[in-house]
Formats: structure tokens, C-alpha cells, sequence
């Protein structure tokens, strides 16, 4: 008889009964009795385990039965429905290959671990229940997104991660140079005393990009909708739940869109998501449900059933005062003119509606140069999207398309043209309304997941002062 070699997850879904499978995976646990032992195994592909009998006359048995959690091992065997609860079949081993052993002071014990502790060791903790989850719900979202998208007949492009702009102008950017920084008296001078990144690898000074947005316009004015699906980086020193200076960004941007349309279009997008999770995930989802958030799967049912809420910032600002009148204690002031902190986010989202909120027409005082002005003068249109439990997971706009109105935005910032020539070119060369957005990726899977740390929804995450 032919062995078929199949990961669990075909195990699961298939049910081979009656044949000889060969399933390799991580020891969970070893139990033995006077005749069997009990090997539960696991290989990733699936939150269910494999229990495996095996019976003390197989030839190496003696081995087998004294093997730890982690340890790694092939068991060969036949296929059969189980007898007992919550699995549906179990294998009877007739032939175990052990790949690799662990010794004792193995980390990943039964026990509880936390989050903190699993932190510290990257490396391993993908092997935990927890983070199978979450990165099996991770790439189900990245499929979603691709999916998503090009049914909506956009296209996919991959902008730059090197790149000499500032696209937020925030400042908040990595360089990127082949100069010997640790050697500061060696460097490349100009006449004025600087160092002269004439002499630089790309003869100018360059960063890892903070948004593929300004490349992504240039594509959509081009290919009529485009998405951008890659990392970006941000130097900023927040060391918040929130915030990682690596982070993967999806942005779309469409041409001949205003912000009606791109709200629509995020709407639609983050339901798409939260369906695909719901139909794709439920073993991952009934796992984090358990142990990290009770009414997870009842929220995201709710969430991809309900109408968003869509109100103005002005409109919030109001909502925000009334509270405040009303008792509700904020520490940083809440007027008009003053941006949304987290606290306000997270009482509009969570307190006052309890589902998604979409903010549009923000003051332009605090929002990038290239968002499209009101006729109010005061505002532009701008929208950021408030997620229950995580705050911002998308900041959108309709971007300026007035060749003018843009130069003077860019004057207002203190944004240089000088760089920018070929982004405002864009607006003198048969100029178009267009928008997009950008959703936070990891935002995103904390909200699928109810993680509420950042740093363990992305595999290795990078935040000030720490790049393990
Ligand atoms: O609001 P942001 O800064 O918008 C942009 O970058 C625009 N260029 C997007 C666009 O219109 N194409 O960032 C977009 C989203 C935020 O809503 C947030 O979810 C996420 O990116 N984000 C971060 N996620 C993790 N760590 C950080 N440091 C983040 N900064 C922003
Ligand atoms: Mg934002």
C-alpha cells in the first residue's frame, strides 16, 4: 500500500480513513500508558492536533514514549476515525522516525506562557497555538487583499522602498547610504562643511519609504486603479501597542474616485476581509476567542453585517464635547483645530457607537500637503477609519488635484518642490480627482485576531530600540 504524505491540515479535511498516511510534525505532548503511548503532534497547518497511538511493540518505542514537547518526529501509520472526543480520526503508528529531539530546558513548555516572554524568543513562538492563529489569519487576510482588489479590476504594483521622497512629510525617515557614518571625519565634504551626498551610492540623499502613495497616483492617473501591498518604515519614537517602525501598508488608489467612493470602497474592502476570515478561519478564530477575546467571532459577524458610521470631524469634535459636559474625562483637549487623539478615537469607536466610524474633513492644519482642499478653507478631504479595540486602521484622502492648490499647500508645510517636480507634473499633465487610502496591515490583524499588542500579529517586529 502507498504511503500518502499529508500535512494536517489535508488530514483534517480530507479524512483519509483506512490509509497509510505519513504525518510529521511538533510534539504538544507524550502520554503513556502500560501498552500505548499517546503522541499528540502538530505541524502548523491547522490549530487541530493529531493524536497518534502508539503501541509499545514498535521497534523503537522506547525512544518514542520518552520523547518532550517539541520535539519533531515522521509517524507512519494507518488512518482511522477516532473513538474519542474532539478529534476525528487518529493515527496508529507503524513506523516513527524521530527527526529532532529537544533537550529539557526546551522554552515552549505546556504551561502558559505570556505574550511578553514569547517576545523574547521570535524565533519559536510560530510553534504556539496563539501565533499559528494569528499568522494563519494573517495570510488569509494578504490573500483576501489581493483577491479583493483585483475583483474590483485594480492592479497591483509594487512601488519603491528606496526612494528619495518624504511622501507624508513628517520627517520621519530611515536613510539609506553606503557612506561610512561610523567614520564621520572621513566622510564626503561639500564646500559648505556638509556631507556631500553628491558622492553618495545614488548620488543623492535617499530613505526606506514612509508610503508608496505618491508612486501608486502616478500609476492609478495611468492604469485607472491601482493597490500597493508592501512594508514601510517609519523612524517615529512612538513605543505604543500600536506602532512599529516596520509595518505593511495596503494602499489603493483610483483614479476619477472622490471620497465618497474611496470611503465606499474601504467599507466594502474591510468587509471583504472579516468574510473571508469568518468562512476561512474558524478553528483560529474559536481558538483566539477563547483565550483572548470573548466576544470575537459575535463582533466580526456583527461588524460585517452594520452599516459603518460616517461623520465629519466637526461632527466629532461635538459628539467629543458633549461627553466631556457629560463627564467623560480626556486628557488632551478635544476643540476644533486640534487632532484626534487615541482617547477620542477610542470613545467615538467604542463608547459612543460601537462599530467602525468613518471621520471625514479634518482640519488641513495637521494633515498631509497632497489631501484635496475644502472650499472652507479650514479643511480638507481627509478620512480616517476608527476600528473598536484598535483605533485608526485607515487614513484616506481625496488628494489635490489643483496644480495651484497643491504649491500652496506644499508653501503653507514648508514641503520643498525641489523632488516633488515630477508628483505636481502630475497635476499639470491632464490632472484628474482621484483618492485612496492606506490601511495599516498589521491594525488590521490585530482587529481580526483581538490581539492587542502589534508586536505579535507581524513575525519579527521592529519598535525603537529593538531589531532582534
Ligand atoms: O494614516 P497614514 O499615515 O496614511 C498614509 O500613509 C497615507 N499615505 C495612506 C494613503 O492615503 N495612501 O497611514 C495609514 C495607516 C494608518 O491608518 C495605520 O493603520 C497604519 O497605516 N500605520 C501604522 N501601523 C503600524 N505602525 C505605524 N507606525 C503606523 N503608522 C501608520
Ligand atoms: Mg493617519
Amino acid at each position: 500500500m502507498s504511503v500518502k504524505k499529508l500535512t494536517l491540515k489535508k488530514i483534517f479535511t480530507q479524512e483519509p480513513v483506512g490509509e497509510i498516511v505519513l504525518a510529521q510534525g511538533w510534539i504538544r505532548s507524550v502520554r503513556n500508558s502500560k501498552e500505548f503511548s499517546f503522541v499528540v503532534i502538530n505541524d502548523g497547518t491547522t490549530q487541530n492536533n493529531l493524536q497518534v497511538i502508539v503501541n509499545n511493540n514498535l521497534e523503537n518505542y522506547e525512544d518514542i514514549s520518552k520523547l518532550l514537547t517539541g520535539a519533531c518526529v515522521g509517524i507512519t501509520g494507518k488512518l482511522v476515525a477516532s473513538q474519542g472526543k474532539g478529534q476525528s480520526v487518529e493515527l496508529h503508528a507503524e513506523k516513527a522516525v524521530i527527526y529532532g529531539g529537544v533537550p529539557e530546558d526546551y522554552p515552549l513548555q505546556k504551561k502558559g506562557t505570556t505574550l511578553e516572554f514569547l517576545r523574547d524568543i521570535p524565533h519559536l513562538r510560530p510553534r504556539t497555538n496563539t501565533f499559528g492563529a494569528v499568522f494563519r489569519i494573517r495570510h488569509q487576510l494578504a490573500q483576501a487583499t489581493h483577491r479583493f482588489f483585483s475583483g474590483e479590476g485594480y492592479y497591483y504594483l509594487n512601488s519603491p522602498l528606496i526612494t528619495a521622497n518624504d511622501g507624508e512629510g513628517a520627517g520621519e525617515m530611515f536613510n539609506v547610504t553606503t557612506l561610512n557614518i561610523s567614520k564621520p571625519d572621513l566622510l564626503p565634504k561639500t564646500k559648505e562643511g556638509k556631507t556631500d551626498f553628491a558622492k553618495d551610492f545614488f548620488g543623492a540623499p535617499v530613505n526606506l519609504t514612509v508610503t508608496g502613495q505618491l508612486e501608486g497616483e502616478a500609476f492609478a492617473m495611468a492604469l485607472g486603479g491601482i493597490y500597493t501591498f508592501g512594508p514601510t518604515f517609519r523612524a517615529e519614537n512612538s513605543n505604543t501597542p500600536r506602532h512599529l517602525s516596520e509595518f505593511w501598508m495596503v494602499e489603493p488608489e483610483v483614479a476619477f474616485f472622490d471620497l465618497e467612493d474611496t470611503a465606499d470602497l474601504a467599507t466594502r474592502y474591510l468587509k471583504h476581509m472579516i468574510g473571508e476570515v469568518l468562512n476561512n478561519c474558524r478553528d483560529d478564530l474559536e481558538f483566539l476567542q477563547k483565550f483572548y477575546k470573548k466576544d470575537l467571532i459575535e463582533t466580526l459577524e456583527h461588524v460585517h453585517q452594520a452599516e459603518f458610521k460616517r461623520i465629519t470631524y466637526t461632527e466629532a469634535i461635538d459628539i467629543l464635547q458633549k461627553a466631556k459636559e457629560a463627564g467623560e474625562q480626556f486628557q488632551f483637549p478635544c476643540d476644533w483645530g486640534s487632532d484626534l487623539q487615541t482617547e477620542h478615537e477610542r470613545f467615538l469607536t467604542e463608547k459612543h457607537f460601537n462599530l467602525p466610524v468613518i471621520v471625514t474633513d479634518y482640519p488641513k492644519s495637521f494633515k498631509a500637503f497632497y489631501m484635496k482642499q475644502n472650499a472652507d478653507g479650514k479643511t480638507v478631504r481627509a478620512m480616517d477609519i476608527l476600528v473598536p479595540g484598535v483605533g485608526e486602521i485607515i487614513g484616506g484622502s481625496q488628494r489635490e488635484d489643483d496644480y495651484q492648490k497643491l504649491i500652496s499647500a506644499m508653501k503653507e508645510k514648508n514641503i520643498p518642490e525641489e523632488g516633488l517636480e515630477w508628483y505636481l507634473n502630475l497635476r499639470r499633465f491632464g490632472s484628474a480627482p482621484h483618492s485612496g487610502f492606506g490601511l495599516g496591515f498589521e491594525r488590521a490583524v490585530m482587529y481580526m485576531t483581538g490581539m492587542t499588542n502589534i508586536r505579535d500579529v507581524i513575525p519579527f517586529p521592529r519598535t525603537p530600540n529593538n531589531c532582534k
